[in-house]
């Protein structure tokens, strides 16, 4: 089979497909036929340094997340051609991962697929609409009388977010640092500029996703309404953790903080996801499609940082 195969730190420009063998099922794995998958920042990081941690398995097939049909079930319950995605759990850095025509996976993180969404809208969802849903609802217990603040809308978990969050009926507030990409956020009721204050510019939230993370953790905290839920999920702004967060006057009296990590995805959940698309008959968007043979203008795309929105790959014929 063809694969994507990384071995040391390597620019987008030089990541190839390589002949290797089609992996062989052992029990508790399954092998996936992959139809595609998700792009994510955290693979640029792999192959721009991470690669190097004792951690990563060396040599590594990339790609956290897949969508496809399983090839072979093992002894797990899978039927052979059945639809699953699959994610996280150690995918593409502790075992190989989603660049490649098959994956060997832990039957525990496939799961079955309630849709029949066309695979690369099927591609845009696992990582993604996962973090965004965990963050919305068992995080931000979301309802529809909700105003949603987004801070940091133009990112492929930001899209996600505002289309759950619409199709239930919230007012949404969805910020970018851009002024160029405001017109990006025009499903939302209201886009704003940020520059850094939120407090006292946005009125009546009663939720914020807070994408932008530590950089602008503290504002968020100021710019909901007492009684309001702050989840903080993203990490765009570049500063992973606060020194000095000081959680007596920081955290105002009677707003609650909470974090999400996408590094536990349930069979319940992914059925919850696909259930609300259906219902609401939504086409999860993405910005960008490749063909697998492709795989290094997507990784160019990625590292790019320009496209507005998921990548995501495709296998072609
Ligand atoms: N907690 C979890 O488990 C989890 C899971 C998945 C992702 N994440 C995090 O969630 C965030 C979004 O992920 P994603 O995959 O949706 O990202 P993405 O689609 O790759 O989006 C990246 C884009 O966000 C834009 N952006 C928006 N506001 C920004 C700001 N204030 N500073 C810098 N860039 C900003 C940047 O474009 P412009 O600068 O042109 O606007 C950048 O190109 C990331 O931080 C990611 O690490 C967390």
């Amino acid at each position: 089979m063809k694969a994507a195969l990384i071995r040391g730190i390597t620019p987008a420009e030089r990541v190839g497909l390589t002949d290797v063998p089609v992996p062989r099922p052992r029990p508790g794995w399954v092998l996936v036929k992959v139809m595609g998958f998700g792009m994510n920042h955290s693979e640029q990081l792999l192959r721009l340094g991470e690669i190097e941690a004792d951690y990563i398995r060396k040599p590594v097939v990339p790609g956290i997340e897949c969508v496809g049909e399983i090839a072979d079930p093992s002894d797990s319950p899978f039927k052979k051609g059945q639809r699953v995605v699959a994610l996280m759990g150690g995918m593409g850095r502790s075992f190989d991962g989603s660049y490649a025509e098959y994956a060997l996976l832990p039957a525990h993180h496939v799961f079955a697929v309630r849709s029949d969404l066309p695979w690369d809208a099927l591609a845009a969802v696992p990582e993604t609409w996962f973090t965004a849903w965990g963050s919305l609802f068992e995080c931000l217990q979301l309802k529809a009388n909700d105003a949603l603040l987004i801070r940091g809308a133009t990112c492929a978990l930001g899209y996600a977010a505002m289309q759950i969050a619409k199709a239930l009926g919230c007012r949404v507030t969805a910020t970018t640092h851009r002024e160029a990409k405001l017109p990006l956020l025009s499903d939302a009721d209201e886009a704003l500029l940020d520059d850094g204050r939120l407090t006292g510019r946005v009125h009546g939230v009663t939720k914020a996703l807070d994408l932008v993370g530590p950089r602008s953790l503290k504002d968020t905290l100021t710019a909901v309404d007492k009684g309001g839920i702050v989840c903080q999920t993203g990490i765009l702004g570049g500063v992973f953790a606060l020194n000095g967060f000081d959680p007596i006057k920081d955290i105002p009296n009677g707003v609650y903080l909470t974090g999400f990590f996408s590094n536990y995805p349930t069979q319940a959940v992914m059925d919850a996801i696909f259930d609300f698309l259906s219902a609401y008959e939504i086409t999860p968007r993405y910005g960008a499609r490749f063909d697998f043979r492709d795989i290094r203008e997507a990784c160019i795309a990625l590292d790019s940082g320009r496209v507005n929105g998921k990548i995501v790959v495709t296998m072609g014929e």
